[in-house]
C-alpha cells in the first residue's frame, strides 16, 4: 500500500505540515509504504491552456510535475493537504490541481481511460478563522481533483482557530484524528 502525501502549504513545520504528517505516521505504523511531497518546494509552472493538449493525459509542458504525475497515477492513497488561504486552498494547491486540466479532458471529454489506478483520496485543511464555509469551497474544489485522478473522496479533517506556526501542536483533538485518518486509509 503506497500511500502518498501532497502538502499545499509554502510553511514547513507549519500546520498543515505537521497535521500532514500525522496522518502519515498512522498510516506507516499500519504497514503502508508513505511519502511526502511539499509543493513549494516543486519547480512547475500554472496551466497555459495550450491549445494543442495532448491527448494522452499528460501535460505538454515539461517541469516537475512530470514526476508528480507518476506518483499520484501510482499511488494507492492520496492525501491532499493545504490551508485555507483567502477562503480557499493556496496558490500552491490550486496551481497543482489546474494542471490536472489534461487529464480531465481525457477523462470527460475525450471519454477514455486514464490508467490511473483507483484509489482512496483524504482532504485535510487548516484555517485561522472558524469559518465552515472556507472549508466547503476548498473541499468542492478538491472534489474535482479527485474525480479526475480515479480517487474516491475517502475521508477529511479539517482543523479550524489555528493560525500562528505549529500551532496544531496545541490541538491534540485534531492530531489524534489525523493519525486515526492515517490508520484507517491504510486499511484500505
Ligand atoms: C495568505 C494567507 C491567507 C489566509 N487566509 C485565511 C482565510 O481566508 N481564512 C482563515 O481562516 N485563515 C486564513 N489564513 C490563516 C491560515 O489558514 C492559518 O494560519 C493556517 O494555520 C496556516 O497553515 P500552515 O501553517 O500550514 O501554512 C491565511 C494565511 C495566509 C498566509
Amino acid at each position: 500500500m503506497k500511500i502518498l502525501g501532497i502538502n499545499g502549504s509554502p510553511r514547513i513545520g507549519g500546520n498543515t505540515d505537521i497535521l500532514l504528517d500525522k496522518v502519515l505516521e498512522g498510516a506507516s505504523v499500519n504497514g503502508a509504504s508513505t511519502e511526502k511531497i511539499v509543493l513549494n518546494k516543486l519547480k512547475f509552472s500554472p496551466c497555459q491552456e495550450c491549445e494543442d493538449m495532448r491527448d494522452d493525459g499528460e501535460c505538454i509542458i515539461k517541469d516537475d510535475m512530470r514526476q508528480l504525475y507518476r506518483k499520484i497515477k501510482d499511488a494507492d492513497a492520496v492525501v491532499f493537504a493545504s490551508p485555507i488561504f483567502f477562503g480557499s486552498i493556496s496558490a500552491q494547491a490550486k496551481k497543482m490541481i489546474d494542471r490536472f486540466q489534461c487529464l480531465w479532458r481525457l477523462k470527460y471529454i475525450l471519454n477514455k481511460d486514464t490508467g490511473y489506478k483507483k484509489k482512496k483520496a483524504a482532504f485535510i485543511s487548516v484555517e485561522g478563522s472558524d469559518r465552515e464555509d472556507f472549508f466547503e469551497n476548498a473541499r468542492s474544489i478538491v472534489k474535482n481533483l479527485f474525480a479526475a485522478i480515479n480517487a474516491e473522496y475517502a475521508g477529511e479533517l479539517f482543523c479550524s482557530k489555528v493560525d500562528e506556526k505549529a500551532g496544531i501542536l496545541k490541538h491534540a483533538g485534531c492530531l489524534e484524528k489525523a493519525f486515526e485518518l492515517g490508520v484507517k486509509l491504510a486499511r484500505g
